[in-house]
């Protein structure tokens, strides 16, 4: 048995930095319990002083997480530090992350501050920290690229004011994974304590080799991998989870390590973070992308017929990819839909399965068969516990290649009906600015973007939008699934300005 690798999340705070990943409350905790159920060490929720809006939405997730540590980022001042206590406090069990950056670029260009002011500032900072809780983290920002002796005594300091775990960030995704597992070992020969904290690795995707650098420091003696779900995050994004995770898991033999993180959940956190933020992931992306099990070549399908290890060193269902047999059809009773989706890995309240049950039986009626594929797509289409003012009653599209065309809406809104027609050169166009008549505004569209989420002639299509108020402010994404793709793009509109409307 090895040692066992702690697995700290940071989807909602590094990941969400990243352009277009933007998520709402609601969306906040959604992925917070997921992360949750797949048993991730240490969630961090965000960086309490960034914003109100942060801070509520660590707060809350503070208050939901039961299992994991939440912790929320601070830089070396005080009012950040009190921001992230304020905001984790709740939790069963809270971390407050403190980050300074230790190379000379940083020190002089952007902090301004001489190595020695550094110390101090550490010092001062991570205890202060440690005055409101035991389990503070240290981040040397651009690690990789500090003078290592520095470095280390940077991490004296940090140990000595109170820090427990480590962490040697590779801020610009600058190393090759010798030199990574090189500076580990240094850091660790070379500073003194460092037997009383954890060290951890956070490396960025700049130059490809995040997972790879990650899994080189658990080689050199690294205890924590941080890390996000699809690899999301600043620029090219951070060692994505599903591979650190799935490479520990297979090569087991390798790495004499592993994690806790339950395997079977990966594909559906995976799939709530693509639902969520309206970013798919590359089909080629390892372990969750479209192609990542899939054989096309001849020689590949006959071997892995004969026998699947001949291609395949880990099986889908290892990380919860729903295989895409035929489950249910329209005389499926309630019992057996919500058995099925909980052998699918979905926890669903009370309330969200009559919502989705209700739907299933709307498509129940469109198509004949429904797969694993179509359960998991009606379960991503219900929009994340929010609240849903406009909802679509009826629409009609009068379209042609030689016409103008046009769109007549029907939508509800509280106790109102609300009806606008619009012609524009586009069927989609011309119901989007129906739904602009309805809602009385100009809302602006970013972005907008189609596809088959399942396979088959009566494939259900997901439409995803991404849109901003006319004033400018906030971009948010929203998502429709139907089998009828205007259907899909209506609901994805709507479902935005819900969104919309609870951010303003
Ligand atoms: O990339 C980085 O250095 C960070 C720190 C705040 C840990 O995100
Ligand atoms: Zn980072």
């Amino acid at each position: 048995m090895g040692r066992t690798i702690r697995i700290f999340d940071t989807t909602l705070r590094d990941g969400e930095q990243s352009p277009g990943c933007s998520m709402n409350l609601n969306e906040k905790i959604e992925v917070a319990k997921q992360l949750e159920a797949m048993h991730v060490d240490i969630i961090e929720a965000g960086f309490a002083i960034a914003s109100p809006g942060d801070a509520a939405a660590i707060s809350a997730i503070a208050q939901h997480v039961q299992d994991s540590v939440v912790c929320s980022l601070a830089r070396c001042a005080e009012k950040d530090i009190d921001a992230a206590y304020h905001a984790i406090k709740r939790a069963n069990a809270a971390r407050i992350h403190v980050f300074l950056a230790t190379s000379p670029l940083h020190m002089q260009y952007k902090l301004g501050m001489t190595p020695e002011q550094v110390l101090e500032s550490i010092a001062h900072h991570v205890a202060y920290a440690k005055q409101y809780m035991a389990d503070i983290e240290f981040s040397a920002e651009d690690a990789c690229r500090s003078d290592k002796d520095f470095l280390c005594r940077t991490f004296e300091t940090a140990i000595r004011a109170g820090a427990t775990t480590l962490n040697i960030p590779d801020t610009v995704g600058y190393m090759a994974p010798e030199e990574y597992a090189a500076l580990v070992r240094y850091v660790t020969e070379h500073t003194e304590g460092i037997e009383r904290a954890v060290l951890s690795c956070h490396c960025h995707n700049d130059l490809g080799m995040a997972a790879a650098n990650s899994l080189a420091g658990v080689e050199a003696g690294i205890g924590q991998i941080e890390c996000t779900i699809n690899g999301i995050g600043e620029r090219a994004g951070n060692a994505a989870m599903e591979e650190c995770v799935m490479a520990l898991h297979v090569r087991r033999d390798h790495y004499n390590a592993d994690c806790k993180i339950d395997t079977k959940q990966i594909y559906r956190a995976s799939r709530l973070i693509q639902t969520i933020t309206g970013v798919p992931a590359a089909p080629t992306k390892p372990i969750i992308g479209a192609n990542a099990f899939a054989h096309e070549s001849g020689i590949h399908q006959h071997g892995v017929l004969a026998n699947k290890e001949t291609y395949e060193i880990m099986t889908p269902e290892s990380v919860g990819i729903p295989q895409n047999s035929i489950v249910l059809g329209k005389h499926s009773g309630r019992h057996a839909f919500e058995d099925r989706l909980r052998e699918l890995g979905y926890t669903l309240s009370p309330e969200e399965i009559d919502r989705v049950f209700a739907k299933f039986k709307l498509l129940a009626d469109k198509k004949k068969s429904i797969k694993d594929r179509d359960l998991e797509a009606l379960v991503g289409a219900v929009p994340v516990s929010g609240e849903e003012r406009y909802k679509l009653l009826d629409f009609v599209i009068n379209s042609g290649n030689s016409i103008t065309s046009t769109a007549v809406i029907r939508i509800q809104y509280g106790e109102e009906t609300r009806e606008r027609v619009a012609a524009s050169d586009g069927p989609i166009n011309a119901a989007f600015r129906a739904i602009n008549k309805i809602v009385g505004q100009d809302i602006v569209l970013e972005d907008y973007a189609l596809k088959a989420m399942t396979d088959g002639e009566d494939a259900q299509g997901e439409a995803i939008v991404k849109i901003s108020p006319e004033e400018g402010g906030p971009i948010v994404t929203g998502r429709g699934v139907a089998v009828d793709v205007i259907e899909a793009s209506i609901k994805a509109y709507i479902n935005g300005i819900n969104k919309l409307m609870m951010e303003l």
